[in-house]
């Protein structure tokens, strides 16, 4: 979000920012005014507090980039009469059936789904679903909540965890490599694209804490497996009404070679995607953003040059971290290749796995050619590791 702020700084806008912590110095230097409020969950309370605030000031825009805040900010964006995506529209980001609705609607593959409110409704979805499933929260985020359930009988363990869960969504459970499509748009037109292979699948790595979670930029995007999935990409956000801005879709690619929709975002991806595609060109995605928000245009070059894989590493052990093995192979055998490493340090202590993906800190590599990017991450997936005591 400072990188964003940042971004909008340098292509001359004011910026009015609003949180729910003391902005810290860095991001300050980028803001012409700040308003604390008790708690930006609090949807009703934030936005009258946020126009008691503006008073009769104007503003050209509202915009979030942070997914729990994306209808807020559209809801501004309508009580202020600010053009812009509505909050139906947004709403086709944000709820996972409306989503698949109008997202099937344009004769696109997507999950078979049901929006359940009850255990009743529960059970009676995964019935016409089938086995495996996926149940998860009808507006979730970082898959919080998420679980695949292989019978009815593993059902029955995942249902009470779902209770505090206001409404869910049971689907059909889809195999295949996972990968994300990501975008800036114009007018729902995507001015840049970029496509990630996840390895292994989202979920996976959000719930093993001994794997080390990959993430490459796809270099070559002319691949016909990749090139489909650019395909329904572009397709899911003109069925969405997808405006200005970043997007963020998730699809699988399936043994059969068919190509199914996961879900999307209109905001940028996180842990890391947008570095990730800075990587892969060479551009900076945060100031290119804010000149599509603002003036409808994008100046960045498009060319993919690099895969570029960012490695989260987890520490064995709890505690602080004692020891990086094999960091100094690591940097022998790749050095011109590692453009970035946040792992921690002996002394520094362990973060929690299950809060952030940043876990223990990440490597980013990249290459140009797709398998020699392949093998480093594999050699940090195997041969690095961080002890912790
Ligand atoms: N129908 C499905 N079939 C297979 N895997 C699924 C399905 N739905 C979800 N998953 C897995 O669970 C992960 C999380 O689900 P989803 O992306 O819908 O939730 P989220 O919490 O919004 O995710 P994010 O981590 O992107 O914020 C997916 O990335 C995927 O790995
Ligand atoms: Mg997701």
């Amino acid at each position: 979000m400072r990188q964003f702020t940042r971004g909008l700084a340098e292509v001359g806008v004011e910026v009015l920012g609003v949180g729910d912590g003391a902005p810290d110095p860095e991001l300050k230097r980028w803001l012409h005014g700040y308003l604390e409020v008790p708690s930006l969950m609090n949807e009703p309370d934030t936005a009258h507090r946020v126009l008691q605030w503006l008073g009769g000031r104007s503003v050209d825009n509202v915009l979030a980039n942070w997914e729990p805040l994306v209808i807020l900010a559209a809801r501004l964006r309508e009580r202020l009469g600010i053009p812009g995506m509505s909050v139906d529209t947004v709403r086709g980001f944000r709820d996972k059936q409306i989503m698949k609705e109008r997202v099937a609607a344009a004769g696109l593959r997507v999950p078979k789904a049901r929006r359940v409110r009850s255990v009743a409704e529960m059970w009676a979805a995964l019935e016409y679903i089938g086995y495996p499933a996926i149940v998860k929260p009808i507006s979730g985020a970082g898959s919080a909540d998420t679980y695949k359930v292989m019978s009815a009988a593993e059902a029955e363990q995942v249902v009470p965890h779902l209770r505090h869960v206001e409404e869910a969504i049971a689907e059909e459970f889809i195999q295949g490599a996972e990968y994300t499509y990501d975008t800036a748009s114009i007018g729902g037109t995507p001015a840049y694209e970029s496509v990630t292979r996840y390895l292994p699948n989202a979920l996976e790595m959000r719930s093993n804490e001994w794997i080390s979670p990959v993430m490459i930029s796809v270099r070559d995007m002319s691949q016909p497996h990749i090139q489909a999935g650019v395909q329904l990409g572009r397709a899911a956000l003109k069925a969405l009404g997808m405006g200005d801005g970043m997007t963020h879709m998730e699809w699988f690619h399936t043994p059969s070679g068919e190509v199914v929709f996961g879900e999307v975002a209109c905001r940028p991806g996180g842990a890391c995607v947008v570095d990730q595609m800075n990587y892969t060109s060479d551009i900076d995605l945060f100031r290119e953003w804010a000149r599509v928000v603002t003036q409808r245009r994008f100046e960045a070059s498009t060319e993919r040059k690099y895969n570029v894989g960012i490695i989260f590493k987890r520490a064995r052990g709890r505690g602080h971290i004692t020891r990086l093995v094999g960091i100094r192979e690591l940097y022998e055998r790749y050095r011109p290749h590692i453009v970035e490493d946040t792992l921690l340090r002996p002394g520094q202590p362990r973060r929690d796995w299950k809060a952030t993906l940043l876990s223990d800190g990440y490597l980013v590599v990249r290459h140009p050619d797709w398998n020699r990017a392949v093998e480093m991450t594999n050699f940090a997936v195997n041969d690095l590791y961080l002890e912790a005591r």
